[in-house]
């Protein structure tokens, strides 16, 4: 009689996500913010920024009532199932010099990912992160700020860990989630996993702010799994077919065309596999 979970829930809880970061990393961290529900981690964030929050403050929610993805698209948030969690971040340089920086916290997460034992997933531009067709994770980056001043960044973060079938009814793509790729055994805590995330995006942004984008191109095109295919590129102005072939070293999307070689930003287009 009763209820029986099919898997113990394992609520999220900032000391036990503080306590597994390492401490060289966690003296780059701000404060840390768990909530029960918000409408979106990056909205809340956003609006901290206005606050003066420091850069490196994080915020967590169990769920989100009107999660955000790209292109206005909504982000399936149900409780307690997945991880939902944004990180802000200022920069002097200013949003001139953020180009890159999408595809970075893309490279970020699949190292995350892969540091779980996901070895076959794979990037698809901007920054989406799948195994096989199927979408386990995306990054959504709001930016607050001047062109040629200082400027906060959001980096949004939504990994599927558990998604129950229902929530997942309102997803209008593929999609997986890490409990159907990984045995229960290694099946990782959403408190590891945020940690982990945390210990994989805060190098990879500092090298971005020193380096740019070049450090990571080889790794882009490591697990880029766009390059050779067939796209559709979804414009403002109407859709543009052709072959992916790869990324400049600006981050942008080459597409070879029947009108040639195109390039394609992340803020003009979205991709679309087509076969
Ligand atoms: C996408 O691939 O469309 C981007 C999805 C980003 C979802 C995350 S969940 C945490 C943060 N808060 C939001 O409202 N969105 C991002």
């Amino acid at each position: 009689s009763g209820y029986r979970l099919p898997a113990p829930i394992e609520l999220l809880d900032a000391d036990a996500i503080c306590a597994a970061i390492s401490p060289r990393l966690a003296a780059r961290l701000g404060p840390l913010h768990v909530f029960h529900e918000l409408d979106s981690t990056n909205n809340w964030l956003r609006e901290q920024s206005h606050a003066g929050v420091p850069s490196g403050s994080v915020c967590l929610a169990e769920m989100q009532s009107a999660g955000r993805g790209r292109r206005g698209r909504r982000w399936v948030s149900p409780f307690a199932a997945n991880l939902y969690l944004s990180l802000l971040w200022r920069s002097a340089a200013g949003v001139a010099a953020l180009g890159g920086l999408s595809l970075v916290t893309g490279i970020a997460v699949l190292r995350c990912l892969r540091a779980q034992g996901l070895e076959t997933i794979g990037l698809k531009w901007p920054n989406d992160i799948l195994a096989g067709d199927a979408k386990l994770a995306g990054v959504l980056i709001d930016v607050v700020g001047e062109s040629s001043g200082p400027c906060a960044v959001i980096l949004g973060v939504g990994i599927n860990v558990c998604m129950p079938t229902l929530a997942a009814e309102g997803i209008e793509q593929g999609w997986t989630d890490l409990q159907r790729l990984c045995s229960a055994d290694v099946m990782p805590s959403r408190n590891r996993l945020a940690a982990s995330l945390l210990e994989h995006l805060l190098p990879a942004i500092a090298e971005f702010e020193k380096s740019g984008l070049q450090p990571f191109l080889e790794e882009w095109h490591r697990y880029d799994v766009v390059t050779g295919r067939e796209v559709d590129l979804h414009l403002p102005g109407g859709t543009v077919s052709g072959t992916a072939c790869g990324i400049d070293e600006g981050g942008a999307l080459l597409v070879d065309t029947p009108q040639g070689r195109q390039r394609f930003t992340s803020c003009e287009v979205s991709v679309r596999i087509a076969s």
